[in-house]
Parts: structure tokens; sequence; C-alpha cells
């Protein structure tokens, strides 16, 4: 089989300052024996959405995990900020974390807090805003997903898509200027996904930030990317512009993106 092994870096934009917000420069990372991460580059584009996909076990939780600093790569850098997040000390990097909005695969809401301490639980921990501060944030912010009626409720006790969107609501709290999730369609049916990927680009539009959103779903990725980026065996194969990517005439891409089973793509 033979693929592309190239970053395509023609139609990335710079940011204003020529610094990307995240980049990923020839990380490598293994797990005793297992190479997930094999040289992996990323430049990902300023204050768009950037979708990345890619088969199971190819790396992209993985890739989430470095990009907010919980791995360190065996080998290669990642920038944040035009910072390497491993050349600065904990505590930078602790104050650099807090920059992110993180929505984990596994959801990850506090299963004994309801959903309005969920959602000020970023502003509780990391800032001193007051209570009634918080009160009326934290409502604005339940409000934009959705779920002002659900604030006193526990996870337990709502679907499983309005938890994801308390999840969203939670990620943006204090604001952050990159934004990553990590499937926020699995385990949702298709009408709640669109509702979801709905949010993601309202509040991407009102928001702005750098986003990233790694699915598995096509019809996800043809509705709320800028960019598109696919990442197989550990490297990124493709990263453009959306629209050219679901017209790719590579034949991976292609197959990929359209979700066929035939073509270069097998299941090894
Ligand atoms: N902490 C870890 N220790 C050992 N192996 C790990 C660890 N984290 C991930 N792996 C392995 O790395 C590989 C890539 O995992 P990752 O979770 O990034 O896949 P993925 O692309 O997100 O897949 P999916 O689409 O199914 O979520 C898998 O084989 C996984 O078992
Ligand atoms: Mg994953």
């Amino acid at each position: 089989m033979s693929v592309e092994l190239e970053t395509a870096t023609t139609d990335q934009r710079p940011a204003g300052n020529g610094v990307h917000s995240m980049e990923v420069r020839d990380v490598h990372k293994s797990f005793g024996p297992f190479d997930v991460l094999t040289g992996l580059n990323l430049n990902f584009v300023d204050d768009a959405i950037t979708t990345i996909l890619g088969p199971s076990g190819t790396g992209k939780s993985v890739l989430i995990k470095h990009l907010v600093g919980l791995l360190e790569p065996d080998r290669g850098e990642v920038l944040i900020h035009g910072q390497n997040i491993w050349g600065i000390s904990k505590q930078e990097r602790y104050e650099l974390r807090k920059r992110f909005g993180v929505l984990f695969q596994d959801g990850a809401l506090f299963g004994s807090m309801n959903i309005f301490d969920n959602v000020a639980f970023p502003l509780r921990k990391h800032t001193d805003t007051s209570e009634s501060d918080i009160a009326d944030i934290v409502m604005d912010s339940l409000a934009e997903v959705g779920l002002e009626q659900a604030a006193s409720k526990l996870p337990s006790e709502i679907s499983g898509g309005m938890r994801k969107r308390a999840g969203f609501a939670r990620a943006l709290i204090l604001g952050p200027d990159i934004v990553l999730f990590d499937e926020p369609d699995s385990g949702l049916d298709p009408v709640r996904t669109s509702l979801l990927n709905d949010v993601i680009l309202d509040m991407h539009s009102r928001h702005k930030g750098t986003y990233l959103v790694v699915t598995h779903d096509i019809r996800t990725a043809r509705k709320v990317s800028d960019y598109v980026g696919v990442i197989w065996k550990g490297k990124a194969v493709h990263y453009g512009e959306a629209e050219a990517a679901f017209n790719s005439p590579d034949p991976f891409v292609r197959q990929f993106l359209s979700g066929e089973s035939a073509g270069p793509l097998g299941m090894d």
C-alpha cells in the first residue's frame, strides 16, 4: 500500500503574529513495544475548527493528551502558543493548561455533582470569582448549550446528549482560546449528534478559538470542519481545507472520508 506520508502545508494561514496556537513537530510516542505516534506533524490553523479523522487505535486520543501536556513525547515537540510545553516548568505547564478547554472521550463529568456544580467547578478551582458572579456565568453558559432547566440535575439524570453539552459548557467556562473535543459525537444518535454539532458551530462563531474535534463521524466532519486532518499509523497523512479534503483525489483520503470499504485502507 502506498500512502503519501506528508503533511499538507500550503493552505494553512499563519496566525497574526506568525505563531500557531498549536503545533506538533515530529512527535514519536511508544507504549512498550507499540509505536503509536511515529513522527506526527500538525500545524493547526488558528481560530478555525479542525477535525481529525483516523481509524480506531491510530493515536488520536494520544495526540490530545500530548496537546494538553498529559503525555510527554519520546521525541519531537509540542508547541502551544509557540512554547515547547516540555521546555517549561511544571507550574508554567499547569498555567498553560488552563487556557485549554477539553472534552475527553469518556465525558468525565463528576457523577456526584449536579450540572451547575460541574460547570462551575473550573471557576471555583482556578479563579476567585464570587459565588453570585459564578451563578450568572454558569447559568448564561448553560443557556447557551440549552441546559438551563437541567442545572440541578445529576449527570445520571440527563441524557447522553445533554451530558455532552454539559461537558462542553464546562470546557468553555474559563474562556479558553483552544478547545479540544475527543469524539463529541460518540454514543449519540444522528439527531443528537447533529444538534451537538450546531452547538459547536454556534459556540465557535460566538467565542472564536482554535478548535480540534476528533471524530469518526463523517457527517460531523462535513458539518463542522474548516480544516480536516487524517491520521494513519501515527502520522498525519493529510491536513488541509475541508472542501479540498472532501474532494481529494488521493485514494486513501477518499476512502477514509467517504467511509467506503473498497480502497487502499484495509483492516491491518
Ligand atoms: N497510557 C497508555 N498505555 C499504553 N498504551 C496506550 C496508552 N494510551 C494509548 N495506548 C495505546 O495507543 C494506541 C492508540 O490509542 P488512542 O486511544 O490514541 O487511539 P484512538 O485513535 O483515539 O482510537 P479510537 O478512535 O478508538 O478512540 C492504542 O493501541 C492504545 O491501546
Ligand atoms: Mg480515541
